[in-house]
Protein backbone atom coordinates (compact mmCIF):
# COMPACT_ATOMS: atom_id res chain seq x y z
CA UNK A 1 0.00 0.00 0.00
CA UNK A 2 1.14 3.38 -1.05
CA UNK A 3 0.94 6.67 0.72
CA UNK A 4 -2.56 8.39 -0.08
CA UNK A 5 -4.04 11.22 0.75
CA UNK A 6 -7.99 11.09 1.24
CA UNK A 7 -9.32 14.94 0.93
CA UNK A 8 -12.85 15.69 0.96
CA UNK A 9 -14.16 16.88 -2.49
CA UNK A 10 -17.16 19.15 -1.62
CA UNK A 11 -18.30 20.57 1.73
CA UNK A 12 -17.58 18.19 4.02
CA UNK A 13 -18.76 14.74 4.65
CA UNK A 14 -18.55 13.01 2.25
CA UNK A 15 -17.58 9.65 3.65
CA UNK A 16 -13.76 10.35 4.48
CA UNK A 17 -14.01 8.49 8.13
CA UNK A 18 -15.49 5.74 6.05
CA UNK A 19 -12.95 5.48 3.20
CA UNK A 20 -9.88 6.06 5.77
CA UNK A 21 -11.02 2.97 8.13
CA UNK A 22 -11.31 0.96 4.70
CA UNK A 23 -7.65 1.95 3.15
CA UNK A 24 -6.17 1.93 6.72
CA UNK A 25 -5.37 -1.56 7.16
CA UNK A 26 -1.83 -2.52 6.70
CA UNK A 27 -0.83 1.14 6.61
CA UNK A 28 1.75 2.10 9.43
CA UNK A 29 0.33 5.77 10.36
CA UNK A 30 -3.43 8.01 9.53
CA UNK A 31 -2.33 11.71 10.32
CA UNK A 32 -5.04 14.33 10.18
CA UNK A 33 -3.47 17.76 8.89
CA UNK A 34 -5.93 19.98 9.52
CA UNK A 35 -8.97 21.52 11.19
CA UNK A 36 -10.46 20.27 15.21
CA UNK A 37 -13.22 19.13 16.73
CA UNK A 38 -15.70 20.70 13.81
CA UNK A 39 -15.53 17.26 12.11
CA UNK A 40 -17.36 14.50 12.86
CA UNK A 41 -16.62 10.90 11.10
CA UNK A 42 -18.71 8.06 11.40
CA UNK A 43 -17.71 4.91 11.13
CA UNK A 44 -19.76 1.48 11.82
CA UNK A 45 -17.93 -1.87 12.33
CA UNK A 46 -20.52 -4.41 12.21
CA UNK A 47 -23.35 -2.88 15.02
CA UNK A 48 -20.71 -0.66 16.90
CA UNK A 49 -20.78 3.18 15.67
CA UNK A 50 -17.72 5.18 16.17
CA UNK A 51 -17.89 8.94 15.63
CA UNK A 52 -14.77 10.88 15.86
CA UNK A 53 -14.05 14.11 16.03
CA UNK A 54 -10.28 14.33 16.44
CA UNK A 55 -8.62 11.12 16.56
CA UNK A 56 -8.12 10.01 13.28
CA UNK A 57 -10.34 7.19 12.05
CA UNK A 58 -7.12 4.75 11.67
CA UNK A 59 -7.59 4.33 15.58
CA UNK A 60 -10.02 1.36 14.89
CA UNK A 61 -7.14 -0.76 13.30
CA UNK A 62 -4.94 -2.14 16.00
CA UNK A 63 -1.02 -1.31 15.04
CA UNK A 64 -2.21 1.57 13.31
CA UNK A 65 -0.27 4.59 14.76
CA UNK A 66 -2.50 7.72 14.57
CA UNK A 67 -0.77 11.22 14.82
CA UNK A 68 -2.74 14.87 15.29
CA UNK A 69 -0.69 16.80 12.91
CA UNK A 70 0.65 20.29 13.50
CA UNK A 71 -2.20 22.08 11.58
CA UNK A 72 -5.08 21.45 13.98
CA UNK A 73 -6.49 23.04 16.59
CA UNK A 74 -7.49 20.80 19.45
CA UNK A 75 -9.20 20.80 22.24
CA UNK A 76 -7.35 19.74 24.64
CA UNK A 77 -10.60 18.80 26.89
CA UNK A 78 -12.54 17.14 23.92
CA UNK A 79 -9.86 15.18 23.40
CA UNK A 80 -9.33 14.01 26.70
CA UNK A 81 -12.84 12.59 26.75
CA UNK A 82 -13.05 11.36 23.15
CA UNK A 83 -10.03 9.52 24.04
CA UNK A 84 -11.64 8.02 27.38
CA UNK A 85 -15.10 7.47 25.35
CA UNK A 86 -12.90 5.01 22.93
CA UNK A 87 -11.16 3.23 25.91
CA UNK A 88 -14.28 2.01 27.66
CA UNK A 89 -15.42 0.78 23.88
CA UNK A 90 -12.61 -1.27 23.72
CA UNK A 91 -10.05 0.51 21.45
CA UNK A 92 -7.02 0.99 22.75
CA UNK A 93 -5.71 4.57 21.99
CA UNK A 94 -2.84 5.70 24.44
CA UNK A 95 -0.15 3.91 22.90
CA UNK A 96 -1.33 4.07 19.25
CA UNK A 97 -2.19 8.24 18.98
CA UNK A 98 0.26 11.21 19.35
CA UNK A 99 -0.01 14.49 19.38
CA UNK A 100 2.04 17.17 17.29
CA UNK A 101 3.56 19.50 19.59
CA UNK A 102 3.44 22.54 17.04
CA UNK A 103 -0.57 21.63 16.59
CA UNK A 104 -2.68 24.84 18.37
CA UNK A 105 -4.64 24.76 21.38
CA UNK A 106 -8.52 25.25 21.53
CA UNK A 107 -9.56 26.73 25.11
CA UNK A 108 -12.74 27.20 26.20
CA UNK A 109 -12.83 30.81 25.51
CA UNK A 110 -12.29 30.80 21.73
CA UNK A 111 -15.79 28.46 22.31
CA UNK A 112 -17.56 30.72 24.04
CA UNK A 113 -16.02 33.48 21.22
CA UNK A 114 -17.17 31.88 18.21
CA UNK A 115 -20.49 31.09 19.78
CA UNK A 116 -21.02 34.89 20.49
CA UNK A 117 -19.21 36.15 16.80
CA UNK A 118 -21.80 34.01 15.25
CA UNK A 119 -24.60 35.82 17.46
CA UNK A 120 -23.55 39.05 16.12
CA UNK A 121 -23.79 38.55 12.43
CA UNK A 122 -27.46 37.01 13.30
CA UNK A 123 -28.55 36.56 9.59
CA UNK A 124 -25.44 36.91 8.23
CA UNK A 125 -23.60 34.35 10.54
CA UNK A 126 -21.60 31.49 9.03
CA UNK A 127 -23.50 28.88 10.88
CA UNK A 128 -20.12 27.25 12.29
CA UNK A 129 -20.20 23.89 14.48
CA UNK A 130 -19.50 26.52 17.50
CA UNK A 131 -16.55 24.71 18.45
CA UNK A 132 -14.19 27.70 18.53
CA UNK A 133 -12.13 26.98 15.24
CA UNK A 134 -12.25 30.26 13.73
CA UNK A 135 -11.14 31.75 16.97
CA UNK A 136 -8.47 29.20 17.34
CA UNK A 137 -6.94 29.69 14.32
CA UNK A 138 -6.81 33.88 14.52
CA UNK A 139 -4.69 33.19 17.91
CA UNK A 140 -2.52 31.07 15.66
CA UNK A 141 -2.20 33.52 12.81
CA UNK A 142 -1.87 36.46 15.00
CA UNK A 143 0.49 34.56 17.18
CA UNK A 144 -0.91 34.91 20.48
CA UNK A 145 -2.32 30.74 20.72
CA UNK A 146 -0.66 28.09 23.01
CA UNK A 147 0.34 25.43 21.27
CA UNK A 148 -0.26 21.25 22.80
CA UNK A 149 4.00 21.32 23.02
CA UNK A 150 3.30 23.84 25.71
CA UNK A 151 1.74 20.78 28.02
CA UNK A 152 4.70 19.52 28.54
CA UNK A 153 6.08 22.53 30.37
CA UNK A 154 5.98 22.55 34.34
CA UNK A 155 3.06 22.31 36.16
CA UNK A 156 3.32 26.19 37.88
CA UNK A 157 4.09 27.38 33.73
CA UNK A 158 1.23 25.81 32.07
CA UNK A 159 -1.10 27.38 34.91
CA UNK A 160 0.57 31.09 35.27
CA UNK A 161 0.45 31.02 30.78
CA UNK A 162 -2.67 29.76 30.98
CA UNK A 163 -4.03 32.03 33.12
CA UNK A 164 -2.52 34.89 31.66
CA UNK A 165 -4.33 34.35 27.96
CA UNK A 166 -7.91 33.57 29.67
CA UNK A 167 -7.56 36.87 31.72
CA UNK A 168 -6.68 38.26 28.23
CA UNK A 169 -9.23 36.74 26.63
CA UNK A 170 -11.68 37.83 29.59
CA UNK A 171 -11.17 41.67 28.47
CA UNK A 172 -12.51 41.10 25.35
CA UNK A 173 -15.60 38.98 26.43
CA UNK A 174 -16.81 41.52 28.83
CA UNK A 175 -15.58 44.98 27.08
CA UNK A 176 -16.22 43.70 23.58
CA UNK A 177 -19.10 41.05 24.12
CA UNK A 178 -20.21 42.67 27.66
CA UNK A 179 -20.12 38.79 28.34
CA UNK A 180 -19.49 36.89 31.71
CA UNK A 181 -15.55 36.54 32.59
CA UNK A 182 -14.26 32.62 32.02
CA UNK A 183 -13.14 31.28 35.89
CA UNK A 184 -9.43 31.94 34.72
CA UNK A 185 -7.71 29.96 38.06
CA UNK A 186 -10.10 27.12 37.86
CA UNK A 187 -9.42 26.25 33.89
CA UNK A 188 -6.14 26.71 34.50
CA UNK A 189 -5.88 23.74 36.81
CA UNK A 190 -7.58 22.31 34.77
CA UNK A 191 -5.39 22.26 32.15
CA UNK A 192 -2.68 21.45 34.98
CA UNK A 193 -4.89 17.93 35.22
CA UNK A 194 -5.28 17.72 31.22
CA UNK A 195 -1.30 18.36 31.08
CA UNK A 196 -0.55 14.97 32.93
CA UNK A 197 -2.69 13.24 30.69
CA UNK A 198 -1.60 14.44 27.25
CA UNK A 199 1.60 15.19 27.83
CA UNK A 200 2.84 11.30 27.45
CA UNK A 201 1.67 11.75 23.68
CA UNK A 202 2.77 14.88 22.92
CA UNK A 203 5.79 14.26 20.45
CA UNK A 204 8.08 16.13 17.75
CA UNK A 205 6.28 15.57 14.42
CA UNK A 206 9.96 15.91 12.41
CA UNK A 207 11.23 13.12 14.77
CA UNK A 208 8.42 10.71 14.74
CA UNK A 209 7.81 11.15 10.57
CA UNK A 210 11.50 10.17 9.78
CA UNK A 211 10.18 7.05 9.20
CA UNK A 212 7.65 8.13 6.42
CA UNK A 213 9.79 11.02 5.53
CA UNK A 214 11.97 8.33 4.33
CA UNK A 215 10.18 6.13 2.55
CA UNK A 216 10.00 3.32 5.70
CA UNK A 217 7.01 3.33 6.83
CA UNK A 218 3.38 4.05 4.98
CA UNK A 219 0.97 7.01 5.55
CA UNK A 220 -2.39 7.71 5.07
CA UNK A 221 -3.27 11.18 5.46
CA UNK A 222 -7.11 12.40 6.61
CA UNK A 223 -8.54 14.98 5.79
CA UNK A 224 -11.53 16.97 7.25
CA UNK A 225 -14.43 19.19 6.33
CA UNK A 226 -13.53 19.49 2.22
CA UNK A 227 -12.25 21.81 -0.64
CA UNK A 228 -15.41 23.84 -0.75
CA UNK A 229 -15.11 24.73 2.71
CA UNK A 230 -11.14 25.62 2.49
CA UNK A 231 -10.18 29.35 4.08
CA UNK A 232 -8.67 30.29 0.39
CA UNK A 233 -10.35 27.71 -2.30
CA UNK A 234 -13.75 27.12 -0.67
CA UNK A 235 -17.22 29.69 -1.15
CA UNK A 236 -15.74 32.12 1.62
CA UNK A 237 -16.75 33.45 4.05
CA UNK A 238 -18.63 30.75 4.44
CA UNK A 239 -16.03 28.22 4.85
CA UNK A 240 -13.88 27.20 7.59
CA UNK A 241 -10.38 28.72 9.08
CA UNK A 242 -8.19 25.80 7.83
CA UNK A 243 -6.94 24.61 4.71
CA UNK A 244 -8.82 21.16 3.66
CA UNK A 245 -7.00 20.99 0.14
CA UNK A 246 -3.90 19.51 -0.42
CA UNK A 247 -1.45 22.51 1.12
CA UNK A 248 -2.76 21.84 4.46
CA UNK A 249 -1.26 18.71 4.13
CA UNK A 250 2.51 19.56 3.70
CA UNK A 251 1.83 23.02 6.26
CA UNK A 252 -0.22 20.75 8.75
CA UNK A 253 2.48 17.92 8.61
CA UNK A 254 5.16 19.78 7.85
CA UNK A 255 6.14 16.25 5.32
CA UNK A 256 7.66 17.40 2.01
CA UNK A 257 5.50 16.47 -1.53
CA UNK A 258 7.36 13.78 -2.46
CA UNK A 259 5.97 11.46 0.17
CA UNK A 260 1.96 12.53 0.02
CA UNK A 261 1.50 9.59 -3.10
CA UNK A 262 -1.86 9.26 -4.55
CA UNK A 263 -4.39 12.14 -3.76
CA UNK A 264 -7.49 10.64 -3.49
CA UNK A 265 -11.09 12.83 -3.59
CA UNK A 266 -13.82 11.18 -1.53
CA UNK A 267 -17.30 12.89 -3.76
CA UNK A 268 -21.04 11.65 -2.19
CA UNK A 269 -23.11 10.65 -5.11
CA UNK A 270 -24.95 14.09 -4.93
CA UNK A 271 -24.16 16.60 -2.62
CA UNK A 272 -24.76 18.05 1.44
CA UNK A 273 -23.68 21.50 3.09
CA UNK A 274 -24.39 22.16 6.55
CA UNK A 275 -24.40 25.69 7.60
CA UNK A 276 -24.97 28.71 5.38
CA UNK A 277 -23.55 30.08 2.18
CA UNK A 278 -24.65 29.21 -1.35
CA UNK A 279 -25.48 25.87 -2.81
CA UNK A 280 -26.72 26.40 -6.34
CA UNK A 281 -27.90 22.06 -6.80
CA UNK A 282 -29.98 22.12 -3.07
CA UNK A 283 -32.97 20.91 -3.34
CA UNK A 284 -35.79 22.64 -0.96
CA UNK A 285 -38.90 20.43 -1.84
CA UNK A 286 -39.78 16.73 -1.07
CA UNK A 287 -36.58 15.32 -3.30
CA UNK A 288 -34.39 17.36 -0.47
CA UNK A 289 -35.83 15.69 2.35
CA UNK A 290 -36.12 12.22 0.41
CA UNK A 291 -32.50 12.11 0.15
CA UNK A 292 -31.97 13.61 4.57
CA UNK A 293 -33.99 10.63 5.43
CA UNK A 294 -32.31 7.99 3.11
CA UNK A 295 -28.88 8.96 3.53
CA UNK A 296 -29.18 10.19 7.21
CA UNK A 297 -27.60 13.55 6.22
CA UNK A 298 -27.85 14.89 9.59
CA UNK A 299 -24.62 16.49 11.34
CA UNK A 300 -22.27 14.37 13.55
CA UNK A 301 -20.78 16.64 15.35
CA UNK A 302 -24.36 19.23 15.80
CA UNK A 303 -27.00 17.29 14.84
CA UNK A 304 -27.85 19.97 12.19
CA UNK A 305 -29.92 18.77 9.50
CA UNK A 306 -27.72 18.60 6.48
CA UNK A 307 -28.71 20.41 3.15
CA UNK A 308 -29.31 17.88 0.75
CA UNK A 309 -28.79 18.84 -3.42
CA UNK A 310 -27.76 17.25 -6.99
CA UNK A 311 -23.73 16.34 -7.65
CA UNK A 312 -22.08 19.71 -9.31
CA UNK A 313 -19.77 18.97 -11.52
CA UNK A 314 -18.15 22.36 -11.89
CA UNK A 315 -17.74 22.33 -7.76
CA UNK A 316 -16.27 18.68 -7.81
CA UNK A 317 -14.11 19.47 -11.33
CA UNK A 318 -12.80 22.60 -9.36
CA UNK A 319 -12.06 19.91 -6.46
CA UNK A 320 -10.22 17.75 -9.07
CA UNK A 321 -8.10 20.72 -10.25
CA UNK A 322 -7.10 22.78 -6.86
CA UNK A 323 -6.26 19.21 -5.24
CA UNK A 324 -4.23 17.44 -8.43
CA UNK A 325 -7.30 14.29 -7.80
CA UNK A 326 -5.96 11.35 -9.35
CA UNK A 327 -7.94 9.10 -7.48
CA UNK A 328 -12.06 9.46 -7.10
CA UNK A 329 -14.13 7.40 -4.78
CA UNK A 330 -17.70 8.18 -4.93
CA UNK A 331 -19.64 7.21 -1.56
CA UNK A 332 -23.34 6.82 -0.83
CA UNK A 333 -24.54 5.70 -4.30
CA UNK A 334 -27.06 3.26 -2.13
CA UNK A 335 -28.86 6.55 -1.15
CA UNK A 336 -30.03 7.05 -4.68
CA UNK A 337 -31.24 3.75 -5.50
CA UNK A 338 -34.90 5.17 -4.02
CA UNK A 339 -35.04 8.06 -6.84
CA UNK A 340 -36.78 7.79 -10.29
CA UNK A 341 -34.70 10.08 -11.34
CA UNK A 342 -31.49 11.33 -11.06
CA UNK A 343 -29.70 14.66 -11.96
CA UNK A 344 -26.07 16.13 -12.00
CA UNK A 345 -25.61 20.08 -12.52
CA UNK A 346 -23.32 19.86 -15.74
CA UNK A 347 -22.85 23.57 -15.54
CA UNK A 348 -24.35 26.99 -14.05
CA UNK A 349 -26.91 30.02 -15.65
CA UNK A 350 -24.97 33.68 -14.41
CA UNK A 351 -26.96 36.35 -15.46
CA UNK A 352 -27.21 35.94 -19.56
CA UNK A 353 -24.49 33.30 -19.62
CA UNK A 354 -23.77 29.75 -19.12
CA UNK A 355 -20.88 28.43 -17.02
CA UNK A 356 -18.84 25.70 -17.05
CA UNK A 357 -16.70 26.05 -14.10
CA UNK A 358 -17.47 26.79 -10.59
CA UNK A 359 -17.10 30.85 -10.21
CA UNK A 360 -14.58 31.78 -7.33
CA UNK A 361 -16.13 33.45 -3.95
CA UNK A 362 -20.21 32.95 -2.89
CA UNK A 363 -20.98 36.39 -4.58
CA UNK A 364 -21.64 35.07 -8.28
CA UNK A 365 -22.35 31.05 -7.18
CA UNK A 366 -25.08 32.65 -5.07
CA UNK A 367 -26.71 34.25 -8.52
CA UNK A 368 -25.82 30.82 -10.39
CA UNK A 369 -28.78 28.62 -11.47
CA UNK A 370 -27.74 25.08 -12.22
CA UNK A 371 -28.23 23.54 -15.89
CA UNK A 372 -29.36 19.65 -15.14
CA UNK A 373 -28.58 16.28 -17.20
CA UNK A 374 -30.64 13.78 -15.75
CA UNK A 375 -30.20 10.29 -15.88
CA UNK A 376 -32.92 7.68 -15.16
CA UNK A 377 -32.80 5.84 -11.66
CA UNK A 378 -32.09 2.52 -11.27
CA UNK A 379 -34.19 -0.78 -11.26
CA UNK A 380 -32.29 -3.01 -7.93
CA UNK A 381 -30.60 -1.23 -5.77
CA UNK A 382 -27.25 -0.90 -5.11
CA UNK A 383 -26.54 -1.73 -1.59
CA UNK A 384 -25.71 -5.32 -2.02
CA UNK A 385 -24.01 -5.34 -4.96
CA UNK A 386 -19.82 -6.16 -3.85
CA UNK A 387 -18.21 -5.82 -7.84
CA UNK A 388 -19.08 -3.67 -10.65
CA UNK A 389 -20.54 -5.92 -13.17
CA UNK A 390 -23.03 -6.58 -10.45
CA UNK A 391 -24.40 -2.80 -9.98
CA UNK A 392 -27.55 -2.16 -11.95
CA UNK A 393 -26.62 -1.33 -15.53
CA UNK A 394 -28.04 2.53 -15.00
CA UNK A 395 -25.74 2.98 -11.86
CA UNK A 396 -22.96 2.51 -13.53
CA UNK A 397 -23.77 4.71 -16.45
CA UNK A 398 -24.78 7.44 -14.03
CA UNK A 399 -20.51 6.66 -12.82
CA UNK A 400 -19.24 6.27 -16.66
CA UNK A 401 -20.57 9.84 -16.97
CA UNK A 402 -19.25 11.39 -13.97
CA UNK A 403 -15.60 9.85 -14.61
CA UNK A 404 -15.70 11.11 -17.80
CA UNK A 405 -16.75 14.38 -16.65
CA UNK A 406 -14.30 14.44 -13.97
CA UNK A 407 -11.26 13.56 -15.94
CA UNK A 408 -10.06 11.26 -12.98
CA UNK A 409 -10.70 7.71 -12.69
CA UNK A 410 -13.04 6.03 -10.10
CA UNK A 411 -11.39 3.99 -8.39
CA UNK A 412 -13.58 3.36 -5.84
CA UNK A 413 -17.85 3.11 -5.13
CA UNK A 414 -19.23 3.04 -1.60
CA UNK A 415 -22.24 1.08 -1.14
CA UNK A 416 -23.56 1.60 2.01
CA UNK A 417 -21.98 2.13 5.76
CA UNK A 418 -20.47 -0.91 7.00
CA UNK A 419 -16.63 -1.48 5.94
CA UNK A 420 -17.15 -4.50 2.98
CA UNK A 421 -20.08 -2.56 1.33
CA UNK A 422 -17.26 -0.98 -0.68
CA UNK A 423 -16.18 -1.80 -4.27
CA UNK A 424 -12.58 -1.20 -5.45
CA UNK A 425 -12.06 -0.04 -9.21
CA UNK A 426 -8.89 0.10 -9.53
CA UNK A 427 -8.91 1.40 -13.21
CA UNK A 428 -11.96 2.65 -13.09
CA UNK A 429 -15.82 2.72 -14.06
CA UNK A 430 -15.55 2.95 -17.99
CA UNK A 431 -15.01 -0.37 -19.15
P1 LIG B 1 -17.01 12.42 6.93
O1 LIG B 1 -17.11 13.61 7.82
O2 LIG B 1 -16.54 12.77 5.56
O3 LIG B 1 -16.21 11.31 7.52
O4 LIG B 1 -18.48 11.88 6.75
P2 LIG B 1 -19.57 11.68 7.92
O5 LIG B 1 -19.15 10.52 8.74
O6 LIG B 1 -19.81 12.98 8.61
O7 LIG B 1 -20.85 11.41 7.07
C1 LIG B 1 -20.98 10.30 6.25
C2 LIG B 1 -22.13 9.43 6.77
O8 LIG B 1 -22.51 8.52 5.78
C3 LIG B 1 -21.75 8.57 7.97
O9 LIG B 1 -22.87 8.43 8.80
C4 LIG B 1 -21.36 7.23 7.36
O10 LIG B 1 -21.65 6.11 8.22
C5 LIG B 1 -22.30 7.18 6.19
N1 LIG B 1 -21.76 6.51 5.00
C6 LIG B 1 -20.48 6.52 4.51
N2 LIG B 1 -20.43 5.87 3.32
C7 LIG B 1 -21.70 5.46 3.07
C8 LIG B 1 -22.31 4.78 1.97
O11 LIG B 1 -21.67 4.42 0.98
N3 LIG B 1 -23.65 4.56 2.06
C9 LIG B 1 -24.40 4.95 3.13
N4 LIG B 1 -25.70 4.69 3.10
N5 LIG B 1 -23.85 5.57 4.17
C10 LIG B 1 -22.54 5.87 4.13
P1 LIG C 1 -16.23 16.79 8.42
O1 LIG C 1 -14.77 16.57 8.68
C1 LIG C 1 -19.42 19.53 7.25
C2 LIG C 1 -18.88 23.76 8.29
C3 LIG C 1 -19.83 24.36 9.30
C4 LIG C 1 -19.85 25.80 8.81
C5 LIG C 1 -18.41 26.03 8.36
C6 LIG C 1 -17.53 26.71 9.41
O2 LIG C 1 -17.13 15.97 9.25
O3 LIG C 1 -16.52 16.72 6.94
P2 LIG C 1 -16.41 25.88 11.68
O4 LIG C 1 -17.01 25.30 12.92
O5 LIG C 1 -15.41 25.01 11.01
O6 LIG C 1 -15.90 27.28 11.88
O7 LIG C 1 -17.65 26.04 10.66
O8 LIG C 1 -17.88 24.75 8.07
N1 LIG C 1 -18.17 22.54 8.75
C7 LIG C 1 -18.46 21.30 8.31
N2 LIG C 1 -19.43 20.85 7.50
N3 LIG C 1 -18.52 18.67 7.74
C8 LIG C 1 -17.52 19.10 8.54
O9 LIG C 1 -16.50 18.31 8.94
C9 LIG C 1 -17.47 20.47 8.90
N4 LIG C 1 -16.65 21.21 9.68
C10 LIG C 1 -17.08 22.47 9.57
O10 LIG C 1 -21.09 23.75 9.25
O11 LIG C 1 -20.66 25.90 7.67
MG1 LIG D 1 -18.55 14.60 8.95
Amino acid sequence: MDNRVIIGGQWGDEGKGKVVDALSEGVDWVIRYQGGANAGHTIFIGEQKHVLHLVPSGILRPGVKCLLGGGMVIDPWSLRDEILALEQRGVEVRGHLQISASAHMLMPYHQRLDELREGRLKRQSIGTTGKGIGPAYLDKVQRTGMRMGDLRLPPEHIERKGIEKILSANELLSEFYQADPLPSRVLAEELVVLAKFLAPLIVDPHQVLRPVREGRETALFEGAQGTLLDIDHGTYPFVTSSNCTIGGVLTGTGLPPKVLGEIDGIFKAYLTRVGNGPFPTELLGEEGETLREAGGEYGATTGRARRCGWFDLPAARYAVDVNGITGVIITKLDVLDIMPTVKVATGYELDDEVLDYFPVGSGALSRCRPVYREFPGWDRPSAPCRALADLPSAARKYLEFLEEQLGALIIGVSVGREREQMIWTPTGVTT
